[in-house]
């Protein structure tokens, strides 16, 4: 399989298999969460890393009760249900998995806020199911690294979003002036392969949110935080992938069990390489079009 003929359904079905791991976690954690956890001075367990991650990305997004929020990427619907919860916000969670939708929906209905959350199937490169100019902030906690064309998920974004709304992101990204090596692009395509990614450079990224009509575009290197996580999950697969590979051997562990922890390992090298960083991207959807399009407030364009 290679990069470009990895699609939604196979990025689905990734997630389907590797949640049996992701379901140990959950039970050990008390969560549900499908992302790195951002470690500083206030946050050094786990679980609480984890969710600091959420509290980051809100407080930079500057969340509040008012705000309708489309989660593209929604998981299990953790990252929904802290919007929802700690801020008020009503929000809308799509995803490309009916499996992490129905969990997602369950999640909600046990945290108290199924009022204000909703979670529907959608392919955040069209968004298909969201009208123009209904949400104030488009959410995407390690969402972006699967869109296999940024460009065009950035595009459904801005249609999405109402005027003076904005987008919130955090995700890996190729480091700006990193120059992977043969070997480098080698772990990168493992990584790509294992978790169902297409990991973009952020300097590109930063570039296609202005031709895309965004502006104030503020982009923050969040990769020290992530560091302790990377480390623990390299450690767990370091040991599990043995025992893994004899459970597949008998047919317990699945490939894309192996080929997930094999991925993350794969992850703490390249950012400690520094190939890869964790940044956090906020922007405002400008009154332009972008790519130096006329206003569209203009009535002249
Ligand atoms: C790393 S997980 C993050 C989930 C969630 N934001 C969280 O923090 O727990 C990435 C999510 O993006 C979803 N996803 C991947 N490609 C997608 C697409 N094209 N459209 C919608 N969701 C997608 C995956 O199914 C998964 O739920």
């Amino acid at each position: 399989m290679t990069t470009q003929d990895l699609d939604t359904e196979e990025v689905a079905d990734i997630y389907d298999e590797l949640l049996a791991t992701y379901r140990v976690e959950w039970a050990y954690r008390g969560h549900r969460s499908l992302h790195l956890a951002y470690y500083d001075d206030d946050h050094d367990d786990p679980a609480e890393a984890s969710m600091n991650t959420m509290r980051v990305l809100s407080e930079a997004a500057d969340v509040d009760g008012t705000d309708r929020v489309l989660n593209i990427g929604c998981g299990a619907g953790e990252d929904s249900i802290w919007n929802a919860r700690a801020h008020d916000a009503t929000v809308i969670g799509v995803n490309i998995s009916e499996t992490q939708l129905d969990l997602a929906r369950e999640n909600a209905r046990e945290h108290g806020v199924a009022d204000r959350t909703e979670f529907r199937y959608d392919d955040f490169q069209t968004l298909e199911t969201v009208a123009d100019g209904s949400v104030d902030l488009v959410w995407g906690l390690e969402a972006l690294a699967h869109s296999p064309d940024k460009p065009q998920a950035l595009a459904a974004a801005r249609r999405v979003l109402d005027d003076g709304g904005r987008v919130a992101f955090t995700d890996l990204f190729v480091r700006a002036g990193a120059t992977p090596s043969t070997a480098d692009r080698e772990q990168i395509g493992t990584i790509e392969e294992g978790l169902g990614l297409r990991l973009g450079a952020i300097d590109g990224f930063e570039a296609a949110l202005a031709d895309a009509g965004f502006e104030n575009v503020e982009v923050r290197d969040l990769t020290d935080g992530i560091r302790p996580g990377l480390e623990d999950r390299k450690q767990f697969a370091s040991v599990a992938h043995p025992v893994g590979r004899l459970l597949g051997a008998v047919g317990i562990a699945s490939e894309a069990q192996l080929d997930g922890l094999e991925a993350s390992a794969r992850v703490h090298d390249l950012v400690e390489d520094g190939v890869l960083g964790y940044y956090l991207i906020t922007a405002d959807r400008s009154t332009s079009d972008g790519d130096g399009g006329d206003s569209v407030d203009d009535p002249a364009s």
